[in-house]
C-alpha cells in the first residue's frame, strides 16, 4: 500500500497542494485526472519521491517498491510493452543492460567477470530473476493480454485502431 498523509505544496506565495490524504491500495487500478498544469506530474514525482512536499508524508509498506516511467509520449516507443514496464525500476533495468554488456563480450577480462559477479548479486538480491513474470502479471492484471507484451510500444495505437 501506498499512502499520502497530509502532503501539501507550497510553489513560491502558491499553494498547489493542501492536506492530500489519500490511500492506494492493493488490487486496485488508479487513475489520476486533472485539467493541464493542475499538479498531476507534481504529485506523482511526491509519490515517487523525486519531490519533497512542503509538508506531509508518503508512506509505503515496507518490503514493497514503486515503479514509475516518465511522463513522454515517444521515450518507450522502441521498448517492447514488458521491457517498458520493467523499465519502471530504473536500477533493475540498468544491471540487466549492463549484465548483457558485459556478456556480449568477446574479450571478457578477470575484472568483467568480478564486475558480472557484482551485477547477478544485486540482481538476484532484487528478485531480477521474477522480473518477467511479475511485469507479466501486472499486465494481465490490467487487461492488456499477454499476445501484447512482446511487441513495440510504438505498435499499440496503429493495433487498436
Ligand atoms: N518546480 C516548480 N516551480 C514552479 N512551478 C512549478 C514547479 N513544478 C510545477 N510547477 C507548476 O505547477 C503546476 C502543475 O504542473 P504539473 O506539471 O504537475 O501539471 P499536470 O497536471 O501534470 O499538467 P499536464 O496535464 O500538462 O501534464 C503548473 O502550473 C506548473 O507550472
Ligand atoms: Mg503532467
Amino acid at each position: 500500500m501506498i499512502s499520502a498523509s497530509n502532503i501539501s505544496l507550497r510553489v513560491g506565495k502558491k499553494a498547489l497542494f493542501e492536506e492530500v490524504n489519500i490511500k492506494f491500495t492493493e488490487g486496485n487500478c488508479y487513475g489520476l485526472i486533472g485539467a493541464n498544469g493542475a499538479g498531476k506530474s507534481t504529485f506523482l514525482r511526491i509519490l515517487s519521491g523525486q519531490l519533497e512536499p512542503t509538508s506531509g508524508d508518503i508512506i509505503i509498506t515496507p518490503g514493497q517498491r514503486l515503479s514509475f516511467l516518465q511522463q513522454d509520449h515517444f521515450k518507450y516507443d522502441q521498448y517492447t510493452v514488458l521491457d517498458t514496464v520493467i523499465m519502471g525500476n530504473a536500477r533493475l533495468y540498468e544491471i540487466m543492460k549492463e549484465k548483457d554488456a558485459i556478456y556480449m563480450k568477446e574479450d571478457f577480462t578477470e575484472e568483467d567477470g568480478v564486475k558480472a559477479a557484482e551485477l547477478e548479486g544485486e540482481f538476484a538480491t532484487m528478485n531480477g530473476w521474477e522480473a518477467e513474470a511479475d511485469a507479466e502479471s501486472l499486465l494481465n492484471g490490467l487487461g492488456i493480454e499477454t499476445e501484447l507484451h512482446y511487441v513495440q510500444m510504438n505498435t499499440l495505437l496503429a493495433r487498436r485502431r
